[in-house]
């Protein structure tokens, strides 16, 4: 493991571009519970039910109280962790340049990262399904569900539901700065989900060093991340920005 340690701070340290992909698995320290695996959303509810446009459509309110009300209230209380707070001072150190997330948070933010792609949207900010106008979430009055726009449309997340379209400029800035790193930092993704997916695969075919930091193996494990450091996304950058910091 320590070893592992070292050669993520190797790299690191002679990164000039590196970029992070992150997933759910790094607000977990947050208190924000995963899609898959033990405690998962999709333990709970089927996502075909609830995270699909369909669904959305069929029925808005049971989306927005089970996916959109109780998650909110929970990331409402969320503060970024050791993991998040380890990627902002890894951009800090000059080394991390962007950030892609299929988180809809908002901690990588919070915590201090300036470039970050919200590559499934975010719950930050609702949009009207017949006129299109954005408003901040916290603004919305969600006494009475689904919410609605002055324009009486119904408000959905500006997030992207099962069956959509990845926003196109989150897709190209991803492609483009994946493109062009040095090395990736693969945290917290069970990786299955396309195209986020498809991210770690473009920067090791561009010829990044693919690290990956996970508790568990993912389809990416050993077949395109160089290595994986197993454990909790905070314990493990912390001891990578401890290494890097002692070096300099
Ligand atoms: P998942 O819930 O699929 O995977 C979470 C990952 O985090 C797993 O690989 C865990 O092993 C790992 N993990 C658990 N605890 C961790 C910790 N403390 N530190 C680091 N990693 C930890 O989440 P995503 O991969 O983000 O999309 O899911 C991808 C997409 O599927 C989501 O963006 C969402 C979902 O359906 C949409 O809704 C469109």
């Amino acid at each position: 493991m320590d070893h592992l340690i070292q050669r993520a701070v190797k790299h690191l340290a002679a990164a000039q571009n590196a970029v992070a992909l992150t997933g759910a698995g790094i607000s977990i320290e947050s208190g924000i519970p995963p899609f898959r695996g033990k405690g998962g959303l999709w333990e709970k509810f089927d996502p075909m039910e609830i995270a699909h446009i369909d669904a959305l459509i069929r029925d808005p309110a049971r989306v927005w109280k089970i996916l959109v009300k109780d998650l909110k209230d929970i990331i409402d209380r969320a503060a970024p962790n050791d993991g998040h707070k380890g990627l902002a001072r890894l951009e800090k150190l000059g080394i991390l340049k962007t950030v892609i997330t299929q988180n809809i948070d908002g901690l990588h933010q919070m915590a201090g990262n300036t470039d970050v792609i919200e590559f499934h949207g975010t719950f930050a900010w609702q949009r009207c399904m017949k006129c299109d106008r954005r408003i901040e979430t916290r603004k919305v009055d969600a006494s009475v569900l689904p919410p609605r726009c002055g324009c009486s449309g119904i408000l959905r997340p500006d997030a992207v539901f099962f069956g959509e379209m990845i926003p196109p400029v989150a897709l190209w800035r991803s492609q483009e700065v994946t493109a062009r790193c040095d090395v990736m930092l693969v945290v917290g993704t069970s990786a299955v989900v396309q195209p986020a997916a498809s991210m770690p695969i473009l920067a090791k075919q561009a010829g990044a060093v693919v690290i990956e930091i996970n508790p568990e193996p993912t389809p990416l494990t050993g077949v395109v991340c160089d290595f994986l450091i197993l454990g909790d996304a905070g314990a493990i950058m912390n001891r990578i920005i401890s290494g890097l910091e002692a070096q300099r």
